[in-house]
């Protein structure tokens, strides 16, 4: 995720651009830079850093006269956050400029046949990549930009939305979508492109918003015209009115952060798979744990560190990597490994997870492991963080920036990387039959559509939650695979409704927590077919012969537990490995919705904060 912005008109695009991408901040926030022209001299600026620190190292040699410019702040996906990977990017002539917000999955083989034709490369980036084919369709087919850049994307994989301009057009604004939103205001003789209304909201309220596998040319007194991308259908416009004020466009018109982030899991689950997952194939790409098969093949076995919610992930990996690819998995809090004196050797194996990719004691943890001769496998969210650095090699989640404090979207970004590794480890060791593996895979990718299926029960899941808003402590259980989904609920209350919460593995309940169960209590119970399902209804049974309230996650259909729970909430149904997926997503709309009926400050929970960097 990266924020976009172009002005094309008669103001100067430098202010607009700069207090544009300040509000697009919240879309990513590693780079930064900014293109201005204004008909003789192109000033392309661009820092590592905040869009604060573009303001200050620009400001002073900016063209005030510009009344073209694009900008960007960025989120990185290719090449880590320094000053060359930032955008904007520019062809190999200096005529063609881009800003981009995606990722360009086939990059790898485009930038080869680029170089043979004689074209440099400067950044680690996709972009520049896509920049040179625009070019060079340009100049091969002698066509105007417009159209050079239809052609390109044709030949183009992955998720896009992109603005380009050509020196030699200083009227002309040309941008596409695939994947990723782009806005346009509409104003007198002058237009302004983002990837939300918040960059141009108070100079318009008529918007035209580009549909996936459109584009736009944009030009001063000749409008906008909108095309489908692989037909050159012309589409007609639709221009909106804005309704929404500045705060709700930021968050998407959700809330809070907190609940954009759950919505927009269905998405960060399918670009964390983006590229990697190649159903048809039967193949699962992560050049990470490709250069490095061997180290993973002859572990002894896989320990996993991490802190929160990332261990909880650790705690789902653990499950998938023994059941599926056989091997040995050890899960640690990474507070604890650090100081506890650990038996590690070069024959292990130890995978660092990590949101922000900064917590104190995961870094120190991967230090020790590292000094102990061991292989260190980092999985983070943020591109070039401390952690990302510090490892030997891994593979990004690709989530985009999670602003809330208390973890959502990272968690399942978190597990679909975890159960890639274990897929290709248990083909790569032959622990997996290829029917199963190609069925893992299949299921694999229709995983956001289910995600976003459980996401539809939102509206029973608050009329639970207005019920149950006022309990003083919860239970959570589950087994299996869904025992760490039930640690993850119960953290999710706790840290943002500040009510008592436990996760149990449900047969455990009977060793002492049952002692707690009254007509009071709560028992959040997941129980979906596949796990262990007989096992928990009479988990279930003994909650109720106790009078505790019960409120089951079930797969869709079910009609045991519904009879005994007083509330169910259902899920799609999936193998079972796969299941955390789903079954999170109601225990994280439980607690969002009890959290704002409490009145909490649900993205800036209380005492806590969004990266851990002490101990
Ligand atoms: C919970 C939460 C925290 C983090 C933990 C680790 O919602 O956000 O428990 O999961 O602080 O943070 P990262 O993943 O950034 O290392």
């Amino acid at each position: 995720m990266c924020g976009i912005v172009g002005y094309i008109g008669h103001r100067e695009a430098y202010p607009i651009i700069i207090e544009g991408l300040k509000r697009l901040e919240y879309r990513g926030y590693d780079s930064a830079g900014i293109a201005l022209f204004d008909g003789t001299d192109l000033k392309v600026s661009k820092t590592k850093g905040k869009v604060l620190d573009l303001e200050n190292r620009v400001a002073s040699e900016i063209s005030t006269n510009a009344k073209l410019g694009i900008g960007h702040t960025r989120w990185a996906t290719h090449g880590v956050p320094n000053d060359i990977n930032a955008h904007p990017h520019y062809s190999n002539s200096g005529n063609l400029v881009i800003i981009h917000n995606g990722i360009i999955e086939n990059y790898d083989s485009l930038k080869k046949e680029l170089i043979a034709r004689g074209y440099t490369f400067k950044s680690d980036t996709d972009t520049e990549v896509l920049i040179n084919l625009i070019e060079d369709v340009k100049l091969k087919e002698n066509v105007k930009l417009g159209k050079a850049v239809q052609i390109a994307l044709n030949q183009v994989i992955g998720a896009y939305s992109i603005a380009v301009f050509d020196k030699n057009k200083p009227d002309e604004i040309v941008i596409a979508r695939l994947g990723s939103p782009l806005a346009v205001g509409i104003g007198e003789d002058e237009f302004f492109i983002a990837s939300d209304a918040s960059p141009f909201i108070e100079y318009t309220k008529n918007a035209v918003y580009l549909e996936d596998e459109e584009m736009a040319i944009i030009r001063i007194n000749k409008g906008i015209k909108i095309r489908k991308i692989k037909d050159d259908t012309l589409v007609d416009l639709y221009v909106q009115e804005l309704q929404m004020n500045l705060e709700q466009i930021e968050k998407g018109g959700y809330e809070h952060f907190m609940l954009k982030e759950i919505h927009e899991q269905p998405n960060a689950i399918r670009d964390t798979y983006r590229g990697r997952l190649l159903v048809k194939e039967g193949i699962i790409r992560m050049a990470g744990v490709d250069d490095n098969m061997e180290k993973f093949l002859n572990a002894n076995r896989i320990v996993i560190v991490a802190c929160g919610t990332s261990w909880h992930a650790g705690l789902v990996a653990e499950y998938i990597f023994e059941d599926l690819a056989r091997i040995p998995v050890e899960v640690e809090y990474a507070s604890e490994f650090r100081y506890r004196n650990p038996v590690i050797t070069s024959n292990d194996v130890v995978i660092a997870i990590s949101q922000s990719g900064e917590t104190a004691d995961t870094l120190a943890a991967i230090k020790l492991a590292k000094a102990n001769g061991a292989f260190v496998f980092g999985v983070c969210n943020v591109v070039g963080s401390s952690i990302a650095r510090e490892t030997n090699a891994g593979a990004y989640t690709h989530a985009g920036p999670e602003i809330g404090v208390a973890s959502t979207k990272a968690f399942t970004t978190q597990i679909t990387v975890l159960t890639l590794i274990a897929l290709k480890l248990a083909k790569a060791k032959g622990s997996i039959s290829n029917s199963d593996y190609r069925y893992h895979l299949q299921e694999l990718e229709l995983i956001p559509e289910k995600v976003a299926k459980a996401l539809q029960s939102d509206e029973h899941i608050k009329e639970v939650a207005d019920i149950y808003k006022d309990a003083r402590n919860c239970l959570y259980l589950g087994r299996g695979y869904n025992f760490p989904v039930a640690l993850e609920g119960a953290l999710k209350l706790k840290e943002i409704s500040y009510i008592h919460a436990e996760g149990y593995p449900a047969a455990e309940m009977k060793h002492g927590p049952i002692a707690l169960i009254d007509e009071q209590m709560p028992v959040i119970v997941v129980a979906t077919k596949k796990g262990h399902y007989e096992k928990v209804v009479s988990n279930i049974q003994e909650i109720k012969s106790r009078k505790g309230k019960i409120i089951g996650i079930v797969t869709e259909g079910d009609v045991h537990v519904q009879e005994l729970a007083d509330h169910i909430i259902e899920v799609p149904e999936t193998l079972e490995p796969l299941s955390p997926l789903l079954t999170t997503i109601p225990l994280q709309l439980l607690s969002y919705h009890i959290a704002v009926m409490l009145g909490k400050n649900v993205d800036q929970p209380r005492n806590l904060a969004k990266s851990v960097t002490v101990e």
